[in-house]
């Protein structure tokens, strides 16, 4: 028999090394490294052997394997993140913070697909049957077609759906089931890695769907082993600030469906509701004739968005100015900072900087970068941009304002919540004939310039020439 030695994993990051030691490499966490009972080396000098494999045709694969099949739930914006829906035999990982609607939306989504005819069990391992019970009344589902199960034991999880034969279940959450195989606590990588690994098993084999939820860490990262989000077909996290009522579902590993699509949800009291038109709620708030606010025609996924950027450019008394930035990469904002300095002479050496994107959506796409450097810009300069306008641009280390994906979207989208002119970079295509007054920026120093001479100016941007 191969000998056993001793081996330590980091809890967090699940990082395996042969020593103890306080401080993770992995991960840098400090006191999560823990011993674990290897199992053994592995199998040492037995050859593989010369036993034949199963040989399949890829164009022999369709009569034989069951077809995928893709239910519905009717919200909306929850089929959308999924792709075309809820495939079968699809492994889903949610994770989102604490208190942000998981158990609520998972619960909501469950009773619409029981509703549909597919046969639901929620398992919850962290709440007793009767509290999701009084949960489920609360949302208005006292009557709807789902089996609760409360069970925080993987043997038994799993007994029951093979005695069940559900179509969907899911899992609330991955964290606290644990299997009396491996011998460490609930929450522990090696416990999330063989549950979810027997899960996803599940749904590969019976074609059951499989959704879990999944805790997030401090730094929104998901708690457990990354070998989970391999194993699982769908990752979606669920994000929201804890002072806002908007949720928003993003997707983002989907095997099933396109990526950076998003959901968006208003917590209400009786649970979330779908929000058809993001934009008009997240423009809803929108401060008029302020400084250091412009609005970003931006896309999530298929679907164009605007956002407002707020800025707040302030003397610091610091010896290091303060960067502060909500719903954007920090290290863009540095950038956009550093471009605008190099570039456009203004300089932020003694300033503080916030940056905030209102209604508590997380934006990724580079496009942003000239809504940014004009809402820094307006908020530094003092000047009040003309309410009208939309701005988006990829901005490059030169200063060069560079076109980004899908104008045409960003640009219907704009006009239909009422703006009538935007700017950004140069567009090969004609603009079109009715659409909105286009004012192109070729780099970050015209449309200073521009903006600017809007301000000295009182009628406007004058003549739609920058
Ligand atoms: P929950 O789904 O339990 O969060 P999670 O499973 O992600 O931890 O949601 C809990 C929060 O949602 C809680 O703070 C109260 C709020 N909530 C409402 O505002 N309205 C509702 O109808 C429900 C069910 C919850
Ligand atoms: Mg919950």
């Amino acid at each position: 028999m191969a000998k056993i030695s001793k081996s330590y994993s980091c809890t967090s990051c699940g990082l395996v090394t042969n020593k103890w030691a306080g401080r993770c490499d992995g991960c840098g966490d400090w006191n999560t490294i823990n011993e674990s009972k290897a199992l053994s080396n592995g199998p040492q000098k037995v050859s593989i052997g010369i036993e034949k494999g199963e040989k399949i045709l890829l164009s022999d694969l369709s009569p034989s394997i069951k077809n995928l099949s893709y239910s519905k739930s009717g919200i909306a914006e929850f089929d959308r993140v999924l792709g075309k829906g809820l495939v079968s035999s699809a492994a889903i990982l949610l994770s989102g913070d604490p208190g942000i609607g998981k158990s609520t939306i998972l619960l909501q989504a469950a009773a619409r697909f029981g509703e549909a005819g597919l046969k639901v069990l929620y398992i919850s391992g962290e709440e007793a049957a009767s509290q999701v019970k009084l949960r489920a009344k609360r949302l208005g589902l006292s009557t709807a077609p789902i089996r609760l199960g409360s069970e925080t034991n993987l043997r038994n999880i799993l007994t029951t759906f093979e005695d069940e034969e559900p179509n969907l279940v899911i899992i609330d959450s991955i964290q606290t089931i644990w299997a009396d195989t491996v011998d460490s606590a609930p929450g522990s990588v090696s416990q999330v890695r063989s549950a979810a690994f027997e899960l996803t098993n599940f749904a590969k084999r019976t074609g059951a769907a499989v959704i879990m939820v999944g805790h997030v860490t401090k730094d929104g990262q998901i708690a457990g082993p990354r070998v989970v989000e391999h194993m699982v077909d769908t990752v979606l996290h669920f994000e929201g600030e804890r002072g806002h009522q908007f949720r928003i579902l993003r997707a983002v590993k989907n095997r099933f469906g396109p990526v950076d699509e998003i959901g968006v949800f208003e917590m209400a009291s009786e649970g979330l509701a779908q929000v058809k038109n993001p934009s008009e709620l997240f423009l809803s708030e929108r401060g008029k004739n302020i400084p250091g606010s412009v609005v970003f025609a931006g896309i999530e996924g298929t679907r164009p968005i605007l956002v407002e950027f707020q800025a707040l450019v302030t003397p610091s008394t610091l010896g290091q100015p303060r960067r502060n930035v909500i719903g954007w990469d920090g290290n863009r904002l540095s950038m956009v900072l550093a471009v605008l300095e190099s570039r456009c002479g203004i300089s932020f050496a003694n300033h503080d900087v916030y940056l905030n994107i209102a209604g508590g959506i997380k934006i990724n796409e580079p496009a942003a970068d000239l809504a940014v450097a004009a809402a820094i810009f307006s908020a530094k300069e003092d000047i009040i941009f003309p309410i009208n306008t939309v701005f988006f641009g990829e901005i490059s280390l030169s200063g060069a304002v560079r076109q980004v994906s899908q104008v045409d979207n960003r640009l219907k989208e704009a006009q239909k919540l009422g703006f009538s002119e935007a700017i950004t970079a140069p567009r090969n295509k004609k603009k079109p004939k009715d659409g909105i007054n286009i004012r192109e920026t070729v780099n970050l120093r015209d449309f200073v310039n521009m903006m600017h001479k809007y301000k000295d100016s009182t009628e406007g941007l004058g003549d739609g020439k920058p």
